[in-house]
């Protein structure tokens, strides 16, 4: 059963979600906010049930979901399906799909057609786009269309060549004063809220006591309004290099492996499946099979 409606149309919450200006009075309340990613039907129920508050359909999903070593190669196709998986299984949470690399960097115009296909195709109720520059006229132009737009500065994955690899950002007082300027501006271009990683915790905490609007940490300290991780770090599901700010709340990797290893003894033990695993038939229907059946290979054997 489809927990959504089918055909959603921007800017109109389903029944039971999260309103999108509850977030701007989390933090007026200093209430926390909690985000984490998930890339499927099951991800979402389980993040729904847990009390997330957001759930973004992150295009970390390139790394660990379709085994990528970067987030650059995920596609719109791709971010569309993950999408539409999640938002089957989550009602509360708002569900945020990320822009993939390639969807809004030509131009406005591409960037609201992609965010559109977001919302009509995928069910999504906003869209992550990472970056300042550029990101602002595309951030504005998806808003303008009645979608709501989350920014992402500091650590963006997206350009980690140029920002010269997987590091911390804002780190001298110019790059800090940067971020503050870039964090000003999504909010300017009408950002419901930003996500800021990998940045000193003590930049963050200005950035956040700036903006009206709220902002999702990772790796940026404990002041900011809410705080995200990915899954599959969370769970530890993720067996690559995870970075310094990534907290493992369950080994469920080695879970999964050590369920499989009794799955594939049993099997090769012949003690799976077992008689509550497996279908009957009445007596005397299997009677008259194997009569018939032998009755075939009989007929058979005579024509050889
Ligand atoms: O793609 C992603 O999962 C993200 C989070 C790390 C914020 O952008």
């Amino acid at each position: 059963m489809s927990i959504r409606p089918q055909q959603p149309a921007p800017a109109t919450p389903g029944p039971g979600r999260l309103r999108i200006t509850e977030l701007a009075e989390m933090k007026a309340r200093q209430q926390p906010i909690v985000m984490v990613t998930a890339y499927d039907a099951p991800g979402g129920r389980l993040a729904d049930q847990a009390g997330a508050d957001l759930i973004l359909v992150g295009d970390s999903a390139a790394m660990t979901v379709l085994g990528h070593d970067s987030t650059v190669p995920a596609t719109m196709d791709e971010m569309l399906i993950l999408t539409r998986a999640v938002t089957r299984g989550a009602r509360r949470p708002l569900v945020i799909a990320d822009m993939p690399f390639g969807s809004f960097q030509v131009s406005d115009e591409d960037a609201t057609r992609n965010a559109i296909r977001f919302v009509k195709e995928a069910g999504a109720d906003a869209v992550k786009l990472e970056g300042a520059g550029p990101t602002l006229s595309r951030a504005q132009a998806i808003v303008g269309a009645g979608i709501p737009v989350m920014g992402h500065i500091g650590l963006t994955p997206q350009s980690a060549t140029m920002l010269g690899g997987f590091k911390a950002q804002g780190r001298s007082a110019e790059k800090a004063l940067t971020l503050l300027d870039d964090a000003r501006a999504l909010e300017s271009a009408g950002c419901f809220s930003l996500v800021l990683e990998a940045v000193p915790a003590a930049v963050a905490a200005r950035i956040t006591a700036e903006l009206s609007i709220p902002t999702i940490g990772i790796g940026a300290g404990v002041d900011c309004d809410g705080q995200v991780l990915v899954w599959h770090d969370l769970l530890g599901l993720y067996e690559g290099r995870t970075a310094r700010f990534v907290k493992r709340y369950a080994e469920i990797g080695d879970t999964i492996r050590t369920a499989l290893e009794s799955f594939a003894d049993d099997v090769r033990g012949r003690r799976f499946p077992q008689e509550q695993h497996t279908y009957a038939m009445p007596a005397d229907e299997l009677t008259l099979f194997e009569q018939a059946a032998s009755d075939q290979s009989e007929y058979a054997d005579d024509r050889h």
